[in-house]
């Protein structure tokens, strides 16, 4: 451990920032500093756990972060896993008693997608949606799932190539390795149509260049299909309602619909 970051980083801490994730200088060079949460389990997970077992679904298994030291050491552990596996992570630089400290790893791609959409460059939109889509894929190709992939958890590097950050929901341990892929394909997707409410096409856009980069046989399509098909009739009941639902329930809906669209049209 490296003493001066310490000293630094619990000075900071002491200080009150406010964020519990924040940047620092740190050697001539942006860092980040992860502090730890405690875990949440709450009455929801259970619920959740229940609805996975009695489905049959294990992608529906709660991935909730151990949360204190044992959450960061997880993400410290997949951090490693990655980096060795040439997926563009954060560096690890240090680990604390209730915090990791790592490298910068880019502009959030959330962002840029925000400044390009402001600048109304619908090309760039869409191009960074492709780009997020195949590293998805090339993360998947590593063997490995994010748990969390967001456009707001992926980056870009100076020189365009797509990272990834926040790894605390770790879903390896959790389920089978297919069935964490398929889940990360399902919130990556999820969190497309959350930000570009009546965009289908983006939502597609991303959704083939996932299947373009991974191939229409790897073996994560299989789950998905499968939680696809078994979603139709929950579709087809809320559907009329569908004037009476919330945001999150009509974004579930339309992105349910343009993926099954998307899944049976090839
Ligand atoms: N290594 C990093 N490189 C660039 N930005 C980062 C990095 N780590 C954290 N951030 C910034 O801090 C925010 C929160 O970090 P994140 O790891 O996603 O934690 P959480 O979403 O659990 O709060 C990110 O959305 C991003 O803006
Ligand atoms: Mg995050």
């Amino acid at each position: 451990m490296n003493e001066q970051l310490h000293a630094l980083v619990e000075h900071t801490i002491a200080q009150g920032v406010g964020a519990r994730v924040f940047a620092l200088r740190w050697e001539n060079r942006r860092i980040w500093v992860k502090q730890a949460v405690p875990a949440k389990q709450k009455v929801w997970h259970r619920l959740q756990r229940f609805g996975a077992n009695i489905t049959g679904i294990p992608m529906l298994r709660p991935t909730v972060s151990p949360g204190g030291k044992e959450g960061l050491e997880s993400e410290a552990a997949v951090l490693r896993k990655l980096s060795a596996l040439g997926i563009l992570v954060p560096d690890l630089i240090d680990v604390g008693e209730n915090w990791i400290a790592i490298g910068d790893n880019g502009g959030i791609l959330q962002t840029l997608i925000d400044e390009d959409l402001h600048k109304g460059d619908e090309g760039a939109v869409k191009n960074r949606v492709i780009d997020a889509g195949t590293a998805l894929a090339g993360l998947h190709e590593s063997g490995l799932a994010h748990g969390a992939p967001l456009l707001r958890n992926m980056t870009i590097r100076d020189d365009g190539k797509i990272g990834f950050i926040d790894f605390e929901e770790d879903p390896n341990a959790r389920m089978p390795i297919v069935d964490a892929q398929a889940r990360d394909i399902l919130l990556f997707v999820f969190s497309i149509q959350r930000e570009f409410k009546k965009r289908p096409e983006l939502l597609r856009a991303g959704w083939q260049a996932y299947v373009a980069a991974a191939g229409n046989n790897a073996p994560q399509l299989v789950p998905l299909r499968k939680v696809i098909r078994l979603l139709r009739p929950v579709y087809l009941i809320l559907r009329p309602f569908r004037r009476w639902l919330g945001t999150d329930a009509l974004n579930g809906l339309w992105a349910y619909r343009t993926l099954r669209k998307s899944l049976y049209q090839a």
